[in-house]
């Protein structure tokens, strides 16, 4: 979970917008808050969604470069469904809490999408949203529409949801190592921390999603980019999910979109909070973000850390551009890993991404490309000098400070 914020006030451009069926979107509780979900082309059947979601595999597979489907191919699960999946919610199956609430294991038929019973069933991850929560709802919706119809190897599969009575619900494939964020900062003695190598990996799977969305048709600014969106599969392939903040960008002609800023402190570009003025490049400032955490290991934002470290990018863009410090700032348990050429090129590539005007940020296709760059360098020479953080700017105890969550969550997604 990030620390949000967002503003109550009505937003210009609806995520709602992307599909062609949904105007306002009811609200839980009022009177039009029906079971019927208003979106075109969800299947309802079980038959129906074992066609959709074989049509999904297969437009992957056809489609390695991802495509926008006409409709959303989503299964709609009954919340007793998904109840039996998840063995009632049974605390054991939780896999993790974001600020809408828990997500939970779950096992289903493989073809028909029906609960069934756990090491027979095909795995799945249900993120049950907190009833009581009205601001859920935009998101929830904004999810299956962007995400039910977004298809790319870097985008986490939506399968299906539940919506009844108060209870909403989303299905996603099972992404078997969790988040990035977990590898990055959670630190368990049982999990071997990320090579260089696997980081890369990371990231250039996650710049291919980012990239995809951006050159779409539909230029689909992804808002919420964090190392928390970021799951990675059995092989360290990582896909981007949770698209409750997306936005269709800006019309042609136009620089950006107008709306009300909403996002993760210590990732949102400074000027769409200055403005909110979101721009496609608004999301390689956050992309920035996240390369600037794979280097160090530390969050964007820790309170534990002294004043002046607090914001990662205002505490550590200035040594990105000294080549002689660049290696104190580096992660201790990657040492030796990379090259100094490797790591010269990725300081300056981080540097692109966090440039205040966003006409002089790259593209995420050129980031992409960089990254592939870099990733060729196999010379692993190990940078002369690099013994521990210890001794520059960064001190120990501020290092292990950030394998903390804050105390300060700070989340207001109000609508
Ligand atoms: N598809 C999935 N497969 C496996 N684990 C998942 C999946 N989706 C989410 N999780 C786990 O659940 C945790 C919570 O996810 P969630 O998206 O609700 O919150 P978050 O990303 O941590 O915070 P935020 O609410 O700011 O997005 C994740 O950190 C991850 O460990
Ligand atoms: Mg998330």
């Amino acid at each position: 979970m990030g620390n949000c914020f967002g503003s109550p006030s009505q937003d210009a451009n609806p995520s709602s917008s992307f599909t062609t069926t949904t105007t306002n979107p009811p609200t839980p509780g009022s009177s039009n808050y029906t079971t019927t979900m208003d979106f075109s082309a969800t299947s309802s059947s079980a038959g129906k969604s074992q066609f959709s979601a074989a049509v999904s595999e297969a437009n992957e597979e056809a489609n390695p470069n991802g495509q926008i489907l006409e409709a959303p191919h989503l299964k709609e699960f009954t919340f007793a469904d998904l109840k039996s999946a998840t063995k009632n919610f049974r605390p054991d199956t939780l896999l993790g809490e974001g600020g809408f609430g828990k997500v939970f294991k779950g096992w289903i038929d493989e073809k028909t999408f029906a609960p069934s019973r756990s090491a027979i069933g095909m795995v799945v991850a249900v993120k049950k949203l907190n009833s009581e929560s009205v601001q859920g709802f935009q998101e929830w919706q904004s999810e299956v529409n962007f995400l039910g119809r977004l298809s790319h190897p870097n985008l986490v599969k939506l399968l299906g949801y539940c919506w009844e009575d108060k209870e909403l619900l989303l299905v996603y494939e099972f992404m078997q190592k969790g988040s990035l964020e977990n590898h990055l900062f959670r630190r368990n003695p049982a999990i071997e921390p990320l090579s260089w190598d696997l980081r890369l990996k990371i990231a250039i799977g996650a710049a291919r999603g980012l990239a995809f969305l951006h050159t779409s048709d539909k230029k689909v600014i992804y808002r919420d980019f964090k190392a928390s969106n970021i799951l990675l599969d059995g092989n360290y392939n990582a896909k981007i999910s949770d698209f409750g903040l997306a936005k269709l960008g800006p019309s042609a002609g136009d620089s950006h979109v107008t709306t009300r800023v909403m996002g993760t402190y210590g990732y949102a570009a400074p000027e769409y909070i200055a403005t909110g003025h979101l721009y496609v490049k608004s999301d390689v400032y956050g992309f920035g973000v996240v390369l600037l955490e794979i280097m160090t290991g530390l969050r964007a934002l820790d309170t534990k850390r002294p004043n002046g470290e607090q914001n990662l990018v205002e505490w550590l863009r200035p040594v990105l551009s000294l080549k002689r410090k660049l290696k104190n700032i580096m992660d201790i348990r990657i040492e030796g890993q990379y090259s100094s050429k490797a790591m010269l090129q990725a300081a300056q590539l981080t540097l692109k991404c966090l440039e205040s005007d966003p006409k002089s940020r790259p593209s995420m296709k050129e980031v992409l490309e960089e990254l592939e760059q870099i990733e060729a360098i196999k010379d692993k020479e190990k940078p002369k000098g690099t013994k521990s953080a210890s001794g520059s700017s960064r001190s120990s105890t501020s290092h292990r400070s950030a394998h903390h969550r804050s105390p300060l969550h700070f989340r207001q997604r109000g609508k």
